[in-house]
């Protein structure tokens, strides 16, 4: 398993060459000092999606141990716990069919002003097989665009809206849903198309299953460029697939990746508990150039070098 060596006081593993790592060796539920809990935010940077394995969290020290990531984003749909603002619970019965929640491509609130920046979930009953948890990377989406293509998005605003999520959401019989959770279907924002990442400056696209058209295009030309956008961005190479442990914490870069979950696991039971972290308004990328060296294409660098040497 390769372990990058940039991160010395927990060990992170990278799940695939597109995104996605490993961690281990730290315990977050015990306040890890601040250099520690630098290199978790740096990994999360970087790979996009972390899962930290053996961790031993229950709904309040998990709140507790969130909040030092930042402030929290709200969630205009879901129900929280009970005297627990920010955690929601998920269950799924062994007996229960139908979709599960989650279950196609998506981000995260994308039709908020400022969707969240990092989710996370936490694996408390986790099925012996099934259940996990698909990414896929929008950064690499981007980088896969043609300067052509890029050009004429370049500059675009995309138009989400929450039209629909409050039925999927209703359809789910064991998720509590806010009072008011049924704004979410008025709701729209509009987003640009080519964003830079606040903190890494990387470009990624910003496409969604809830973007709905392209500004200067009509509904009808917008819908099959959308369709493009989302089949670059869910092509397998992009990927990165987490098996769920129980006691596993993912995280994601909610902005630059969407994800989906799997509906393999009928018979078995799965609990877990999702928070979100306030993320940023959307900032367009301020050029088309392709950025720089991403984090992970340094790592892949530094590897070809050490396997040459
Ligand atoms: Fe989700």
């Amino acid at each position: 398993m390769l372990r990058d060596p940039r991160f010395k006081r927990i060990d992170v593993s990278p799940i695939t060459g597109a995104l996605g790592a490993d961690i281990r060796g730290v315990d977050l539920a015990a306040s890890p000092d601040e250099e520690t809990f630098r290199e978790v935010k740096k990994a999360l940077d970087i790979y996009h999606v972390v899962a930290v394995r053996d961790q031993q969290l229950n709904p309040h020290n998990y709140q507790a141990m969130a909040a030092r990531f930042g402030p929290f984003s709200g969630n205009p749909v879901h129900a929280p716990m009970e005297g627990l603002e920010h955690i929601i619970q998920f269950i799924r019965e062994p007996s229960d069919t139908g979709k599960v929640i989650g279950e196609d491509w998506h981000m995260d609130l994308a039709w908020m002003v400022k969707p969240p920046g990092i989710t996370m979930l936490y694996g408390e009953v986790i099925p012996p097989v099934g259940g996990d948890t698909c990414f896929t990377s929008l950064v690499h989406a981007y980088r896969a665009l043609s300067p052509g293509m890029r050009a004429m998005l370049h500059g675009r605003m995309g138009l989400h809206s929450g039209k629909g999520v409050f039925a999927i959401n209703a359809m789910q019989s064991r998720l509590g849903l806010r009072k008011d959770a049924a704004n979410a279907e008025e709701t729209e924002v509009e987003h640009p198309l080519i964003c830079a990442h606040p903190v890494t400056g990387e470009r990624y696209v910003f496409v969604s299953s809830v973007l709905r058209s392209i500004s200067g295009l009509t509904e009808d030309e917008s819908r099959p460029i959308i369709k493009y956008l989302m089949d670059v961005a869910t092509r397998p190479e992009f990927h990165c697939r987490i098996r769920w442990e129980p006691g596993t914490l993912t995280m994601w870069d909610n902005p630059c990746v969407l994800h989906t979950a799997l509906n393999d696991y009928t018979g078995f039971r799965r609990v877990t508990y999702r928070t979100t972290i306030e993320g940023w308004a959307p900032v367009a990328a301020p050029d088309i150039n392709e950025a720089a060296n991403t984090p992970l294409a340094a790592l892949h660098q530094l590897n070809t070098l050490e396997l040459a040497a």
